[in-house]
């Protein structure tokens, strides 16, 4: 189970440009906008396509009840300069293959680093406040900006097979990446070499 921290929906995480927060009520218009075009939905195992006018007041209420259990921390993504304009969704959640990792944009939003920026940070938050291992992420084969979002995260690459999409009735093939928390903690402390002789230099020798 997540920390009580993310359970409470005060909780949101803030990057230089974006701000995560729990999806509310008055979202539902925006998930049915953006959720419901077929070049998001169909990336996804989960957003039926076309998208059902009702399904996004059901999903938030749901999202927000597996947040509050701490089964999953889901959370919309926004611009910090519009706070409360949805833009997408981020989240990880546990399951008994271990804790997994989704997320999808807004098409007009695709392409700025959005999603690098907000899986960064739901990441580091995943590491510094729980006490999971690793976090997993599944993509379809052909999907190659996720693939670049999770490499950018230094998400390492596992292994192929088949996804099973619930919305769609269908299995596609798949790739498997998996970021642990002693690579992340490596990546993290990564700095940049100082040269000899610069700090005697600096102190004026
Ligand atoms: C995957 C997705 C979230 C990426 O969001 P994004 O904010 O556009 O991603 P970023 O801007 O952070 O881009 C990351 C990298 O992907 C590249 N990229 C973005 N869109 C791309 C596209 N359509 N084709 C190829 N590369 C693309 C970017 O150039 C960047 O690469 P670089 O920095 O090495 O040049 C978004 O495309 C999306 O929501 N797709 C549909 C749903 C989905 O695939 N969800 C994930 C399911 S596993």
């Amino acid at each position: 189970m997540f920390p009580d921290l993310f359970r409470d929906d005060v909780f949101t995480l803030e990057t230089p440009r974006l701000f995560l927060r729990w999806p509310k009520a008055s979202d539902a218009a925006a998930i049915v906008t953006l959720a419901g075009d077929r070049r998001v939905a169909e990336m996804t195992a989960r957003i039926p396509h076309p998208y059902p006018a009702d399904e996004a007041t059901k999903f938030i209420i749901a999202v927000r009840n597996a947040n509050a259990d701490g089964h999953q921390l889901m959370l919309a993504i926004s611009t910090r300069t519009n706070p409360e304009k949805l833009i997408g969704m981020i989240g990880v959640e546990r399951g008994c293959a271990g804790t997994e990792f989704g997320y999808w944009l807004g098409v007009p939003h695709w392409g700025k680093g959005y999603m690098t920026e907000a899986a960064q940070a739901l990441i580091d938050a995943l590491f510094l406040y729980t006490e999971e291992d690793a976090v997993s992420a599944s993509i379809r084969v052909m999907n190659t900006a996720s693939r670049k979002v999770l490499e950018h995260c230094g998400f390492q690459y596992e292994g192929g097979g088949m996804c099973i999409r619930p919305a769609w009735g269908d299995s596609t093939p798949s790739d498997t990446y998996r970021l642990t928390r002693s690579l992340w903690s490596s990546l993290k402390g990564w700095r940049a070499p100082v040269p000899y002789g610069r700090e005697l230099a600096a102190g004026g020798m």
